[in-house]
């Protein structure tokens, strides 16, 4: 069994929803045009960002944590540009420190503005191939909201760093990266480490939970040695509109709603953490989320989306 594919493009598609339901990804291999502009536009971002400070990462399941410099910034719907609103950045899930170093770096580095742009195209379009492949209807592509993080690994404070396992708790998210230190696992047998001539997509928790478990979410961990290379990432994280009801997979009738809650969907995710799913012989997680509690419940779901 392969825990992803080489896909190279929209002939190859059929494939994605074999690979999501088997909790792995499909890597969209670049042309070599299209490789040496990403190339070069992860050097040119790389090379800027050693001028942001280290920040501490989320530890992940197994506690390991990064120095990385890294900010992030966002689109309103799939395949539209970023959204340059420092309100709506400080709105998504967790980090608004991030989105204010997003606003502020965009600011201060107008030249990156174009290799952002190319690196934002790769993974927009093999978000919207994925999506597209799932049951996500096209004309649900204007309400989601796409997060972009911008990354580089700085480990200058520890022997080994990184981001410990974990799934992401997105519908789908897709990633370039230079240099190797991801890893993606089945079980606690099986793991790989992908190639990285293409953007890999890869399922997220949520997806698990609005199919109704149709979808496994694919868990991973990032790890850079003191002495590599820096490494760049560029990781764009899909999501429906939070805390909305979104109707199932496949159309709904009333009723047939996914209350989605991106922050209730990860500390859901950790809290599961001991057992890492059925793929490290723990149970099965239930479809939903624990009930959020607090205010953050008081919203209830709305229908922010029609059925396709
Ligand atoms: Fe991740």
């Amino acid at each position: 069994m392969h825990m992803y594919a080489r896909l190279l493009g929209p002939a190859d598609a059929g494939e994605i929803d074999r690979l999501f339901r088997d909790g792995t990804g499909a890597l969209f291999v670049w042309t070599p045009r299209e490789a040496a502009g990403v190339e070069a536009s992860m050097a040119a971002l790389k090379d800027l960002l050693t001028g942001l400070a280290p920040q501490d990462t989320f530890p992940g399941l197994d506690r390991l944590r990064a120095d990385r410099q890294s900010f992030w910034l966002a689109s309103r719907g799939l395949g539209t540009p970023f959204t340059p609103d420092p309100a709506f950045l400080e709105s998504l899930d967790g980090d608004p420190a991030g989105g204010r170093r997003g606003a502020a770096f965009l600011h201060g580095n107008p030249q990156a503005g174009a290799d952002l742009e190319t690196l934002k195209e790769s993974l927009d379009r093999a978000l919207a191939l994925s999506a597209a492949e799932v049951g996500i209807p096209r004309s649900w592509y204007p309400a989601l909201t796409v997060r972009y993080r911008v990354i580089r690994y700085a480990p200058l404070r520890r022997r080994s760093a990184g981001i410990g396992m974990h799934p992401d708790g997105s519908v789908l998210s897709a990633l370039v990266t230079d240099r190797p230190g991801l890893t993606l696992w089945r079980d606690a047998g099986t793991a790989v480490q992908p190639a990285r001539d293409g953007t890999l997509v890869l399922p997220g928790s949520i997806l698990h939970r609005w199919s109704e478990g149709r979808y496994d979410p694919t868990f991973h961990r990032v790890e850079v040695g003191r002495d590599a290379e820096p490494k760049f990432s560029m990781v764009a994280f899909l999501n429906f509109p939070d805390r909305s009801g979104i109707p199932r997979r496949g159309g709904t009738t009333a009723g047939r709603v996914f209350p989605n809650d991106v922050q209730a969907c990860k500390e859901d995710d950790m809290d599961r953490g001991g057992g890492h799913w059925q793929r490290f012989a723990g149970p099965r997680p239930a479809t939903e989320p624990r009930p959020a509690t607090g205010p953050r419940s008081a919203a209830g779901p709305a229908n922010a989306l029609r059925a396709g």
